[in-house]
């Protein structure tokens, strides 16, 4: 029987090339975001979806009931917000932290019953968001939404350790797409998004047997 995928964050970027990558490899793979309208191809299946919307949980519920089991869950949309410190405004700051948190939740509390041992959930954080990291002014929104990820990915890996479902949190360097280009306008990254959708697309299909709950830098630059 097919695998079965969940990307979240679909339209562009890292999430688009996931989508493709994992379709060619025969997984039937959902897709989700904002501006991507409702549409099946062989293996793809576009659906619109607002992670700061009121209704997500309920949309969520709605959108995964024609899915039967999901095998691997890529929490992958992001939120960014490039402002000093002292001039985030509240919408700002829930802005980072709805997508890059507080949805994720809920993707996963909707999900994650839907799957079962061997499956793989992976999220997808910043190394920004990584103890210890290279820290950049503007950025705190942002990085410590993504840190939150990071620590929700080790709670989760606690207490649901008894299922056999892995969870897993890539922190990722610079890559090159429009999220980046917003964060460090000009600078040239040393991975395509392609490149990294095939790194995240391997790790997600092969490291679930042998890692959970380990949260790990992909980076090879600064930033
Ligand atoms: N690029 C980098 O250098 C870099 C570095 C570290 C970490 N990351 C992380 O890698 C992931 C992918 O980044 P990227 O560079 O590919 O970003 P991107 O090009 O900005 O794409 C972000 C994706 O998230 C979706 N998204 C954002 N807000 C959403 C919302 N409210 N509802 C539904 N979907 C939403 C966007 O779709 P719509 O706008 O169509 O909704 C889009 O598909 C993110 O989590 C990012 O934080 C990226």
């Amino acid at each position: 029987m097919s695998k079965t995928a969940i990307v979240i964050g679909a339209s562009r970027g890292i999430g688009k090339e996931i989508v493709a990558q994992l379709s060619i490899q025969g997984i039937e793979t959902f897709g989700f975001a904002r501006s991507l309208e409702d549409q099946d191809e062989e293996n793809i299946h576009y659906r619109t979806i607002d992670l700061t919307s009121s209704s997500l949980k309920e949309d969520l519920i709605r959108l995964t009931s024609e899915i039967s089991q999901i095998d691997y869950l890529i929490n992958n949309a992001g939120q960014i917000v490039v402002k000093p410190f002292l001039e985030l405004s509240k919408e700002d700051i829930l802005s980072c932290y709805q997508v890059n948190v507080m949805s994720v939740m809920e993707v996963i509390q909707v999900c994650l019953p839907k799957m079962k041992a061997g499956g793989h959930i992976v999220n997808i954080s910043s190394i920004g968001g990584f103890q210890g990291s290279v820290k950049f002014p503007g950025l705190s929104a942002y990085s410590t939404s993504k840190a939150a990820l990071v620590s929700l990915t080790e709670l989760l890996a606690e207490e649901f350790k008894e299922t056999g479902i892995s969870i897993n949190c890539l922190c990722l360097g610079a890559v090159q797409t429009e999220m980046l280009e917003t964060a460090f306008p000009g600078y040239k990254a040393p991975h395509s998004a392609k490149e990294m959708a095939s790194y995240i697309c391997d790790f997600t299909i092969n490291a679930g047997k042998y890692m959970h709950g380990k949260i790990i830098p992909v980076s090879n630059s600064t930033p």
